[in-house]
């Protein structure tokens, strides 16, 4: 009895992958930074009998987006569902049903999912995380002035970015991490100190970065950092004339 009842769950369970495809609980995680385009890949090389029809579904109500019925010659975006999020958004690829969602916004944020059918059933899932745009970080000096005791060889830096979440702010000397901070808080500007001796040659950059990309500004120690030999000749210039 017990060995029936298991064999009838393992003959529902596969019947249940037969009809899906093996696809069907796995959600793929996209991520995209606002104003760049998001492909969703389908996966069939080319639209043939085994894939008639497409439909691609948005959101929680799964409102459909897009259409494809090879019998029908259906080849059609709906860019006015459910609100116009998406107008002139939507890009279908017509040899393999992929959908683009160009110039993202925050909002195009959600799971987005493919239904195939043709000779089979296949769903696939997307779950899109479009994240704020990251600006490039500023470096500023933090040296209030020059004096003349031996601590002012190092010269006092902060690199800060604005308005970011999700995303880590570095310091980089050539290739390795000095400092990092991960901080949300949206009210605020991150900053991270870093303090480099007016001699150094190495090069320095300050990186604020998602998972999947990063913006980088190089340290310019000579812009930012003023010795105090260079004051003093400005002084000097400066009784000159
Ligand atoms: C597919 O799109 C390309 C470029 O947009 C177009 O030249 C081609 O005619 C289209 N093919 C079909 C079958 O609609
Ligand atoms: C989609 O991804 C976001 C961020 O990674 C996560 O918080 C959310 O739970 C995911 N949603 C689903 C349905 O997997
Ligand atoms: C900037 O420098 C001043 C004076 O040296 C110091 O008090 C302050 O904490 C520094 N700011 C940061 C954010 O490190
Ligand atoms: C100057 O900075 C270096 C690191 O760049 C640090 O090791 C050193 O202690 C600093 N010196 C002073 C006087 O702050
Ligand atoms: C930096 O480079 C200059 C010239 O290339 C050299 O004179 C100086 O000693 C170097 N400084 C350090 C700290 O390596
Ligand atoms: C920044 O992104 C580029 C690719 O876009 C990658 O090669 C590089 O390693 C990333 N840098 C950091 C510090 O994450």
């Amino acid at each position: 009895m017990k060995k029936m009842f298991r064999t009838l769950v393992l003959f529902c369970l596969c019947s249940l992958i037969g009809v899906f495809g093996d696809e069907t609980n796995k959600i793929h995680s996209v991520s995209v930074m606002e104003g760049d385009s998001v492909t969703l890949n389908t996966d069939v090389t080319e639209i043939h009998e085994e894939y008639n029809n497409m439909l691609w579904r948005y959101g929680a109500k799964k409102k459909v987006i897009a259409e494809i019925s090879r019998n029908y010659g259906i080849f059609y975006t709906y860019d006015d569902v459910p609100d116009g999020r998406f107008r002139d958004r939507l890009k279908l690829d017509n040899q393999t049903g992929s959908l683009t969602i160009t110039n993202t916004r925050t909002e195009h944020t959600g799971v987005y999912q493919l239904e195939i059918s043709g000779t089979k059933l296949t769903l696939k899932s997307f779950n899109v995380s479009v994240y704020v745009r990251l600006p490039v970080p500023v470096i500023i000096s933090n040296s209030s002035q020059c004096s003349s005791s031996s601590s002012s060889s190092n010269c006092s830096l902060l690199c800060s970015v604005l308005n970011v979440c999700d995303a880590t702010l570095s310091w980089y000397k050539g290739i390795s991490v000095l400092s990092s901070i991960s901080v949300c808080d949206l009210s605020i500007s991150l900053s991270l100190p870093l303090e480099v001796e007016y001699q150094d040659n190495n090069t320095y950059s300050c990186v604020v970065a998602y998972s999947f990309v990063n913006r980088t500004q190089h340290l310019e120690i000579n812009k930012l950092c003023h010795t105090c030999e260079g004051t003093a000749a400005l002084i000097y210039v400066y009784f000159l004339t």
